[in-house]
């Protein structure tokens, strides 16, 4: 096999990161991205690794059956979504098969049951905040859209589809009163330029919205005048804030946040329970599909109302808040203290009092609150790249009855679910499909001490 080559291939998989797999005849596994199951497809080989190769789509010779026509007009350029070219079920038939195989590989368990994936209404529209990055068009007009697949080249595109639509209105209101000034925007080569990013996030079910301007450097001399006439143009609107980012990185947000006009939260619910979510909180972004994952939670945690649980990785304490009516106690620990603030306040706003929020790393707290209190189960709900070493050690000593390990990457979740297995039966997982379109899913584990 060479690179440049061109092969006829038979996708016959898709592996978790929304590549279609085929197998070459000297036996490599070849990735090919924006093919199906069942595609036929000429590819041209981009690059060669002792057991696979990376191929790149040339032609499909013959339509797989769970092939459709992507919605999206910028969806084979934008590197937003990766499997708008799926239908739908055939998606969450497959990432179900993704989850089996990491745990499988990775995990190194034999006996498992993965679940049929749990679904919203809409696999359309859903998404509750955007990051957008910028740029300035031919017309020397300033533009948004997300990045090409693989690159930082913006693809200008203001009607995502996967938006929330009061997103894409904001997007669109907002670069027309940005475009009445000369306003310069950040060129991450030069490290030169003011607007970096624009972050926009609405409560689905509040309608509620905050529009965020993300800048390198504090000067920005038109915003109070942009946001005075955003806020009359979109109701919705419930404020508009600066957030400082003066770093050479690829991270969104920086550190300080001026409110310009209005507030610098939303409000948003899941199912009854009212949550405050400031610029820099994280918060599940598909809403309804969160409230879904939640009840699972609450089914694995049952129905005793006696347990002592640490909520660890809390965020604003959404899945402690939505568990406190059947908990006696819950440690919710979180890092951000902007989250930790908006977790308290969360917690006041409902009336719950059986939360202790408290501010530190996992890996640093855990030992000190399992000294001091009984734990009758972990909830796990951490960042991509999963638990550290220092947690995992400390699991196998304390045994703690029961882990439910909520994850947005199953296949660090599978690597821990490894490390787990000789302490740990795993029940049973629940894939919760929080983000349609794309190869992301979230996987809910139940484990229960041998
Ligand atoms: C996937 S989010 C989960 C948030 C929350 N459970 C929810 O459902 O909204 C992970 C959270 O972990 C926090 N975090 C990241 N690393 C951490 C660490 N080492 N210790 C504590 N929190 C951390 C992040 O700030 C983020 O809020």
């Amino acid at each position: 096999m060479e690179i440049g080559e061109i092969k006829t291939i038979k996708i016959s998989d898709l592996a978790y990161g929304g590549d279609g797999v085929g197998k070459s005849s000297d036996g490599r596994a070849i990735f090919i991205p924006l093919t199906a199951p069942g595609d036929l497809v000429k590819a041209k080989i981009t690059k060669i690794k002792k057991s696979y190769a990376f191929g790149e789509l040339i032609e499909i010779l013959k339509k797989g059956e769970a092939r459709i026509d992507a919605p999206c007009p910028v969806y084979y350029d934008c590197g937003g979504c990766q499997l708008q070219h799926i239908s739908y079920s055939k998606e969450l038939e497959l990432k179900k098969e993704n989850i089996e195989e990491l745990i499988s590989r990775i995990g190194e368990i034999k006996d498992f049951k993965v679940n049929e994936a749990i679904f919203g209404v809409d696999d359309f529209r859903y998404r509750n905040k955007a990051q957008f990055p910028l740029e300035v068009d031919k017309e020397n007009k300033i533009t948004a859209g997300f990045y090409k697949r693989g690159s930082h080249e913006v693809v200008p595109y203001h009607d995502c589809l996967i938006q929330h639509p009061l997103i894409n209105r904001i997007l669109k209101t907002t670069l027309k009163e940005l475009n009445k000034f000369k306003i310069s925007v950040y060129d991450e080569k030069s490290h030169s330029g003011l607007l970096r990013h624009l972050v926009i996030r609405v409560g689905v079910c509040t309608n509620q919205a905050l529009l965020v301007f993300v800048t390198n450097g504090s000067y920005f001399a038109e915003k109070e005048i942009i946001a005075e006439n955003l806020l009359k143009k979109i109701p919705e609107l419930k404020g508009v804030v600066q957030n400082i980012n003066q770093k050479r990185t690829n991270v969104i947000f920086g550190e300080e946040n001026k409110v310009i006009r209005g507030r610098s939260y939303i409000r948003e619910y899941i199912n009854k329970i009212a949550y405050n979510i400031s610029v820099r909180s994280f918060f599940q972004v598909n809403t309804l599909v969160a409230g879904k994952l939640y009840e699972q939670i609450k089914t694995y945690l049952g129905q005793s109302g006696k347990d002592t649980i640490i909520d660890a990785f809390s965020g604003t304490g959404s899945i402690a808040l939505y568990l406190a009516d059947k908990a006696k106690k819950i440690y919710a620990v979180e890092s951000l203290s902007s989250a930790v603030k908006d977790g308290r306040e969360n917690a006041v706003l409902n009336g719950i009092k059986n939360i202790e929020f408290i501010e530190g790393l996992v890996e640093e707290e855990l030992d000190s609150i399992v000294k001091k209190d009984i734990i009758d189960t972990i909830i796990f709900d951490p960042p991509r790249k999963g638990l550290d070493k220092k947690t995992i050690k400390l699991l196998k000593k304390v045994k703690i009855k029961k882990i439910i390990y909520i994850s947005c990457n199953p296949a660090t979740q599978a690597r821990d679910l490894k490390s787990l297995k000789s302490h740990y039966n795993l029940i049973e997982v629940q894939p919760v499909d929080l983000f349609p379109q794309t190869y992301h899913i979230e996987s809910a584990a139940l484990l229960k001490l041998k």
